[in-house]
């Protein structure tokens, strides 16, 4: 399984704080946003992701993540988004990296509190995307389930929601999503729609819906970056961050810190602790 981060976009509704920097690079408690879902898939057990990023903020990603895991097994790559084209871009820019394998793809914006490890380690065929009950569905994709819980529709941000639970932004699907992405017409917002590929996976009856209790959170407005500080602090969530990131943050502090003593003993001052 291979993994695709999607951490482009222009941020328009965290301005002017996106004017500086990448909205999937601002703080979420006391870690950049990306290590959330980065973590998300490590937790997952796949090693190879790639990063989507805007062009503007590409020496930014790659500062911080360009070597980062070379020392713990995990691969990063990285891909230069030059118009945010929609959500299902990702598959055709990726298709070179994705190869023959499957794919789970996550939104760089979004934080998940459960482990998703079981339920992407059995996956084989088809498609699979998760689903959480929210208060303002008309948001985000909605699905509706029969008695039974199956999936019976996914609408893309409807007036009037069949039901409360919206398709989080984790997607997970088998090597065919490249040639569907690639047979996407843009909608009316001028985007080729995830809500699109998961329709084709529903119509060939083969698109697993799970249902998610733990937090999710899409940290995509200042309220919402702000709500999601506190619950990742509230919850410990970067404290269950796999060993993987906390070793490799761990020394990717170690040598900023040494950069800063060497800088400061040079002119005679002392680091503080
Ligand atoms: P959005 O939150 O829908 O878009 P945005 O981040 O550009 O923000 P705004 O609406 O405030 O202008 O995007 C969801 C996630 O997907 C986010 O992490 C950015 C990413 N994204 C891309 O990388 N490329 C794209 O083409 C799109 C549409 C989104």
């Amino acid at each position: 399984m291979k993994g695709i981060i999607l951490s482009g976009g222009t941020a328009t509704r965290l301005f002017p704080l996106t004017a500086t920097t990448s909205k999937q690079l601002l703080p979420v408690y006391d870690r950049q946003m990306i290590f959330y879902p980065l973590n998300t898939l490590i937790k997952a057990g796949i090693r190879d992701i790639l990063i989507i990023v805007a062009p503007e903020h590409s020496g930014q990603y790659l500062n911080l993540l360009g070597s980062i895991f070379k020392n713990h097994g995990v691969n990063i790559y990285f891909e230069v988004q030059k118009t945010p084209r929609g959500l299902a871009d990702a598959f055709i820019m990726g298709e070179n990296f994705i190869n023959k394998d499957n794919v789970a793809m996550i939104l760089g914006d979004n934080i998940f509190e459960d482990d998703l490890n079981e339920s992407i380690s059995n996956f084989s065929k088809g498609g699979m995307v998760f689903a959480k009950e929210v208060p303002d569905p008309e948001r985000f994709g909605v699905v509706d389930f029969d008695e039974s819980g199956k999936a019976l529709t996914i609408e893309e941000k409807p007036k009037n929601p069949k039901s409360n639970y919206a398709v989080t932004g984790l997607y997970v699907y088998d090597n065919r999503v490249v040639e569907i992405a690639k047979n996407l017409k843009p909608s009316v917002r001028g985007e080729i729609e995830i809500t699109d590929i998961n329709n084709e996976y529903l119509k060939l009856g083969e698109l697993i819906v799970n249902k998610i209790n733990g937090v999710w959170l899409d940290a995509g407005t200042h309220d919402a970056l702000l709500e999601a500080s506190n619950i990742v602090k509230e919850k410990g969530i970067s404290q269950n961050f796999h060993p993987i990131i906390n070793e490799a943050i761990e020394e990717f502090d170690l040598r900023l810190k040494n950069l800063a003593k060497a800088t400061l003993e040079a002119h005679n001052l002392i680091l503080r602790k």
